[in-house]
């Protein structure tokens, strides 16, 4: 079973945004495959490198929108990037160096964290960012 499927609750209406968002579902539910799997650690790692780099992009676009625009929430907004990027950067050192393993407790985390940003912290610039023309 995926780990996390994409349904409408998670549309903000911006298309660019919406697409990044079902290609970081798509990941994170590979990234669980391939553990359930009992794939090695470098199948792993490079899944893992995959949606840290796509998770950069991501974070990147939504933060030149909101420069673009001049959102008001910005810096609040990309706190909570930076904080998460923070930490999964800290997990894929640990998890390289053999310190840590993947784990259904971290699938978990990243499913939260990614389910309430979008509908939460993403839906707030939805508005803003439609209402300035951004599709
Ligand atoms: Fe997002
Ligand atoms: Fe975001």
């Amino acid at each position: 079973m995926a780990l996390m499927t994409w349904t409408d609750k998670y549309a903000t209406g911006i298309a660019s945004i919406d697409n990044q968002h079902k290609k970081l579902i798509e990941l994170l539910n590979q990234l669980q495959d391939a553990m359930l799997a009992g794939s090695g650690n470098d199948a792993i790692a490079k899944i893992l490198d995959g949606l840290v780099q796509y998770t950069v992009t991501h974070f990147a676009h939504e933060e030149k929108l909101f420069a673009a625009h001049g959102y008001i929430e910005a810096a609040n907004h990309k706190a909570e990037h930076e904080k998460l990027a923070k930490k999964v950067a800290e997990f894929q050192r640990e998890f390289k160096a053999g310190k840590t393993k993947l784990s259904v407790t971290v699938m978990n985390f990243l499913r939260d964290w990614l389910n309430s940003h979008i509908l939460v912290t993403d839906m707030k610039y939805a508005p803003f960012l439609k209402a300035k023309g951004v599709s």
